[in-house]
């Protein structure tokens, strides 16, 4: 039997189901409340507002536990690529070696943009941010694929866009850096792996005869992972709600990218650094910049710090710290910056004022390192992260589209002014 809650208002009773998730996490459905007892609920922020039953990724922030579709995030960083996590994401289950490699072929033969897009790209300046870069260049495949605007069009060929996103996505990418070093393009090249093409298409140049470092395609393989979804985070729901209005995958992920831009979601990796350099620069006091973090008159806030839904650690940061270990080991790199954040995050880790608030370092905090030391300039950081995301984005967009959810539309409670008569303006 269902269970049921009761809510008393005004002199009644209402019983609303409960729902229960498959790791135990209940929810009231409280979805004929408003019907029912001219109610509706209020929750800013969506602190804890449930938007839709998903069986994609799986995450208990008081654990520190984060799994994609049962499989932990510790285990997939550790062995599998980030192709392989894109296919678990996307269709539900590892693949197996078949189909691996069709969709590591399909992929591979889909990494080519139409020479129009270099157009597009010279008509922004150098200085463009490589996100808005990359948003608008996303939006603009609609224009090359037209038929990809009804997202009600077969499985087989949405499933064509699917693989065109994720071919496409290192291309544009890089060529959105490129435009902002104001260097030629650089073609992909369909023999190498997905983190050897774009690290490539990043970095070579007509005059160098590049080698793709193997150590760096590793690294970038685990942090494509670990950024790989994260449940109905601020950019996963965006694209959910843009995409339940039928907007096509393209568009939506596009509307991602923008999401995941600002610097209290995926542009903190970018703000991180930032904040270290300043910290370095203004001769490495770190107790003025916790002391800033915590007054609440400055609205400084101490950067990669601080997690809306772990309030114990993040699992990701974790893996994260060792491989930014690992990595500036192999590669031999010192850096002062990195001092910085290490000494930062003892000193943020035995402060009250983070304790009581359950903020530790998340994985913006060193996935900014590890972009540093591979060479990735800071206003790229964010575009990493969005590469890495693409598959979740997919998966939560396919699931919302399967499920044939209904769109995205919130109520509010009005505060504004009651019915007031028009006064014409002489009278004003
Ligand atoms: N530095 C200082 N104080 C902080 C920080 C921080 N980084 N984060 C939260 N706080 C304080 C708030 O001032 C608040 O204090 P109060 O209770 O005295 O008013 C309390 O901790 C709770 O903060 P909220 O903003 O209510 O928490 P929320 O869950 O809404 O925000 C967020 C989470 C946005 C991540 C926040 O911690 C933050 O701004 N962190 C810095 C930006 C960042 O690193 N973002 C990356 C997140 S990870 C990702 O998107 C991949």
């Amino acid at each position: 039997m269902t269970k049921k809650v009761e809510l008393h208002y005004d002199g009644n009773i209402y019983n609303l189901p409960l729902i229960e998730g498959s790791e135990n996490e209940k929810a009231i459905d409280i979805s004929n409340l408003r019907k029912d007892a001219g109610l509706i609920t209020l929750d800013k922020g969506f602190k804890n507002t449930g938007s839709t039953e998903s069986s994609i990724t799986f995450l208990d922030g008081e654990s520190g536990i984060l799994r994609y579709r049962g499989y932990s995030i510790e285990d997939l960083a550790e062995n599998s690529t980030f192709l392989e996590v894109a296919f678990l994401l996307i269709y539900g289950d590892l693949p197996n070696i078949e189909e691996l490699t069709s969709f590591t072929k399909e992929i591979s033969e889909h990494t080519l943009v139409h020479e129009d897009v270099k157009s597009i790209l010279d008509g922004f300046p150098s200085k463009s941010h490589p996100m808005g870069v990359l948003s608008s260049l996303v939006s603009s495949l609609t224009a090359f694929y037209p038929k990809s605007l009804d997202p009600n069009r077969s499985s087989e060929e949405i499933n064509g866009t699917i693989i065109r996103s994720i071919a496409k996505l290192p291309t544009l990418a890089a060529w959105s850096f490129k435009n902002r070093m104001r260097q030629p393009v650089v073609y992909p090249d369909n023999n190498l792996g997905y983190c050897e093409n774009f690290i490539r298409m990043m970095f070579s140049l007509p005059t160098v005869n590049y080698e793709v470092n193997p150590i760096i395609a590793s690294a970038l393989n685990k942090l494509l992972i670990l950024h790989a979804d994260h449940e109905q985070n601020c950019s996963a729901s965006t694209v959910r709600i843009v995409g339940s209005s039928h907007a096509s995958l393209y568009a939506s992920i596009s509307a991602g990218i923008a999401a995941l831009w600002g610097p209290l979601h995926g542009g903190a990796n970018q703000a991180v650094i930032e904040m270290l350099e300043q910290i370095r620069e203004d001769s490495g006091d770190i107790s003025k910049y916790i002391e800033k973090a915590k007054d609440k008159n400055d609205s400084f806030r101490l950067m990669g710090f601080g997690h809306r839904v772990y309030k114990n650690f993040d699992p990701r940061a974790k893996i994260i710290k060792k491989a930014a270990d690992d990595v500036l080991g192999q590669l031999g790199i010192e850096d002062p910056v990195l001092d910085i954040a290490m000494k930062l995050e003892q000193v943020a880790l035995s402060d009250d004022y983070f304790k009581d608030r359950g903020l530790y370092p998340n994985v913006d905090f060193y996935s900014g390192i590890i972009y540093r030391a591979l060479g990735i300039p800071t206003d790229m950081f964010t575009v990493m992260f969005a590469l890495g995301r693409l598959p979740g984005w997919i998966a939560q967009w396919k699931e919302m589209r399967e499920n044939h959810e209904p769109i995205g539309r919130p109520r509010q409670i009005y505060t504004g002014p009651t019915e007031r008569s028009y006064v014409m303006i002489k009278d004003r």
